[in-house]
This record gives structure tokens, sequence and C-alpha cells, in this order.
């Protein structure tokens, strides 16, 4: 119970890694807020079911409005917030295709969510994290912002940012104790990924040649991680980027 008494936003906490993560972090003892745009109610009753803290929300990261409501909501039940997960993204509907026929309302929808969404969550916490002087930042990169994945531009781009808004905003937050991370997933087995057969034919068979350790991932491999960047244990790492990926990307 490492994090006992911790409060938690997981955003796209619904499915997949928000879901396996909102899991950990509450087995580990944090009342977990899941933002999601759907199933969030039915995200948090599985785990209320399972005498675990969690609360469920409505949260379009598209919205500044409420984006900000969220917080001042999680403050007003639960008194702060010590950790948001920046997990919630555009990814299994995007269907990779050739460079040229790409066009800019895919890139604007795409990085409302995935970029400008990181960017109003961590806005929002910002004076509360800083105030308490301490506070976690974790945000979901993507292996393919270092190996470069072709047919998805827009994509493998805003992870890129992510990865550079992770340690500028270490940099910008470290003299108030709030640290800012990045877990760096490979292709990874989520509910949305079993589904997405355009994803699976194009990156599944590619990802595991790539990796060390020969497995799928799951979810709660990155979970993992990413419980490790909230806990304790981490209290003297900022700015990086963990690859959890069996041995894929080494930096
Ligand atoms: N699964 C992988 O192979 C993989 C690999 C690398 C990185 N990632 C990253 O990990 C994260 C989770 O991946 P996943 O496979 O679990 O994805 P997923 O599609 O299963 O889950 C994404 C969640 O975000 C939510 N969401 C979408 N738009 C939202 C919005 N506007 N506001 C709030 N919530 C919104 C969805 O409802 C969903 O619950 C993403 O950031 C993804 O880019 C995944």
């Amino acid at each position: 119970m490492n994090l006992a008494g911790k409060i938690a936003i997981v955003t796209g906490g619904a499915y997949g890694i928000g879901f396996a993560t909102a899991e950990r972090l509450a087995r580990e003892g944090a009342h977990v807020v899941i933002g999601d745009i759907k199933g969030h109610e039915a995200a948090a009753d599985r785990l209320t079911a399972a005498g675990l803290r969690v609360t469920a929300t409505m949260l379009d990261v598209r919205s500044d409005d409420r984006v900000a409501a969220v917080v001042a909501e999680t403050v007003a039940a639960f008194g702060t917030v010590d950790i948001l997960v920046n997990n919630a993204a555009i990814w299994t509907e995007m269907v990779p295709g050739p460079f040229e026929q790409g066009n800019a309302a895919d890139w604007l929808r795409l990085y409302d969510v995935n970029v400008i969404g990181v960017f109003r969550m961590c806005r929002a916490v910002s004076a509360i994290m800083r105030a308490q002087k301490s506070g976690r930042i974790i945000n979901l990169a993507s292996g393919t912002a270092f190996k470069g994945s072709p047919g998805m531009l827009h994509y493998v781009a805003s992870k890129g940012a992510i990865i550079s808004m992770t340690r500028s905003l270490a940099t910008e937050f470290g003299a108030d104790n709030v640290l800012v991370n990045a877990v760096s997933p490979g292709f990874t087995m989520t509910e949305s990924v079993e589904a997405a057969d355009h994803l699976r034919s194009a990156f599944g068979a590619a990802a595991l040649v790539t990796r060390a350790l020969k497995r799928e991932a799951v979810a709660t491999d990155i979970a993992n991680v990413i419980y490790f960047l909230a806990s304790p244990d981490s209290g003297f790492v900022t700015g990086q980027i963990i690859a959890a990926d069996g041995g894929s990307v080494f930096h």
C-alpha cells in the first residue's frame, strides 16, 4: 500500500492501459478518479466491486472547461491531486496509410487529444501540485517516437511531442518537487488493439521481432511501470522516458 492516502486522476482510465493503471494505483491504496469520454462508470463499478477506492467522471481532455471542472471536483471531494496519469489518446482508430493521403484535419483532431489534452491536464493541476510541493505527472509516450513507424505520422509526432513536453515540464516543475516522467510502451495487447486488425497486421509481428523478450505485452506490463513512477521509490527520477517494451528501444 505504497500510495495510501494519495489522490490520482487517470485520463482515459476506462479501458486498456488506463484501466490497468487505475487498478494498480488503487491496489496500492490511492483513491483513483477515472476520467474518460466513455465506459468510466462501468470501469469504476468493476474496481469498486473489488473493494477499491475509485470514482468515475466524464472527462473529455479536448475541453478546457471539463478539464478544469474535473480537477476542481476532485479537489473538492478528496482534498488534492497527487498523481496525474495522462493516458488518454486517439490511437487505435487511426488506420496507417500513405503519407500523401494525410490531411490537416486528422492532425488537428489527434493533436487536440494526444498533445493539447496533456497540456490542459498539466495546466489544471500545476497550481495544486506546486503549492503542496509534491506531485507526480506520468505521461504515455510510445516506442514509435524513437523508432519512427510508417503510415501514422501524426500519431508518431504526437508521441514525440509528449517526450519533449515531459522533459520540459520536469525542468519547469522541478523546483516545486513536482516530478514529470513518461512511460514509452511497445505494442501492447489492450482490448482496443486486439480489436484493431489494421494495427495488429501492421505492427504486431514486427514488434515481437525487435524485442529482447519474446512475448506480447499486456496492459499490466505498462501499468506496473506507471505505478513505479507514482511511488515513493522513484522520488529522485524526473524528466525520464522509461521504455516498457520488452527491450526494443535502448536509450
Ligand atoms: N497499446 C499500445 O500498443 C500502445 C503503445 C504505445 C503507446 N500507447 C499509449 O498508451 C495509451 C493507452 O493505450 P491503450 O492501448 O490502452 O488505448 P485505448 O484506446 O484502449 O484507451 C485510450 C482511452 O482514452 C480514452 N479517450 C479517448 N479520447 C479521449 C478524450 N478526448 N478524453 C478522455 N479520454 C479519451 C478512450 O475512451 C480510452 O479509454 C495511449 O496514450 C497510447 O497512445 C499504447
